[in-house]
């Protein structure tokens, strides 16, 4: 376990704590007032959990709201399943574990379907592709994802970048720098920490978009797989899957994927 890892695996089980002491369930429960019927499940709002660090698709604008592509999808996915949601800002790092705990309803974050992780939560149908795709220094004479072999790359801890480089450096490799965040993994690129990150193509090419500054070109690779997001739930939560797989058909039949897509990545959607 390196430093950061651990430092930070400390704050997400405060934060489990502080978020079980303070939000959720707890707040809808009637301590024990026999009069008030329970309220129907479709009533309760639905507590969302996402890693909003992850522009565009999570992030927190300055008056602290979380917004983003996720938030819209999931906003209008529960419109249409007669649900009602609230996000509650969630590190990555134990994100999977809340839903087992009860602490979130369910999660958006841009979370990649894999078979590993089927085998702990469900998903709802696929609403979004993507790949990884890696960011170097302009002046970088790296052109394909196996000239990463010698070099310190940075990931986010758990995801599926860090998947892919474990595989290309061992999973054990001492060039593996594993980040809480995927921005903070870029910022160290830009200080020269590491000399290359790998990381969903979305996320990596607004960072490039935002901050031409940081000196960063991406190269992409086609030896990496399509990755599919989906929305995560308990496993076993089948009524609440069902309602989340019918609104994403609802949206994407109806134009008001594609309008969202539209809004936050210009082009029309596959
Ligand atoms: N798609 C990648 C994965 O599932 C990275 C997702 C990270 N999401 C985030 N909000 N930090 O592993």
């Amino acid at each position: 376990m390196t430093t950061i890892h651990r430092r930070f695996a400390l704050a997400a089980g405060l934060a489990t704590v502080l978020a079980l002491a303070g939000c959720g369930k707890q707040e809808t429960a009637a301590p024990a007032a026999a009069s008030a019927p329970p309220a129907p499940s479709a009533a309760r709002v639905l507590v969302v959990g996402t890693d909003a660090a992850y522009t565009p698709f999570e992030s927190q604008n300055e008056k602290g709201e979380i917004v983003g592509f996720d938030i819209d999808i999931v906003n209008a996915v529960a419109k249409k399943a007669g649900i009602e949601v609230k996000f509650v800002n969630t590190p990555w790092e134990g994100i999977f574990n809340t839903l087992d705990q009860g602490d979130r309803d369910f999660l958006v974050s841009a979370i990649t379907i894999t078979p590993e992780r089927r085998q702990t939560m469900d998903f709802s149908q696929p609403y979004f592709d993507a790949r990884q795709l890696i960011a170097v220094r302009s002046d970088a004479s790296v052109t394909r994802f196996e000239d990463l072999k010698t070099l310190k790359v940075g990931v986010q801890n758990g995801t599926t970048g860090d998947e892919v480089v474990g595989k290309l450096l061992g999973k054990s490799s001492a060039n593996i720098k594993r980040f809480e965040s995927t921005p903070l993994a870029l910022k160290e690129l830009e200080a020269g920490g590491v000399q290359a990150v790998v990381a969903d193509n979305g996320v990596v090419a607004h960072y490039l978009a935002n901050n031409a500054g940081a000196g960063f070109k991406t190269v992409s690779d086609a030896g990496f797989a399509t990755e599919q997001y989906g929305l995560a739930v308990k496993k076993g939560n089948a009524e609440l899957l069902a309602r989340l797989d019918k609104g994403l058909a609802e949206i994407k039949a109806d134009g008001s994927y594609d309008r969202i897509y539209a809004s936050h990545f210009g082009a029309a959607s596959k």
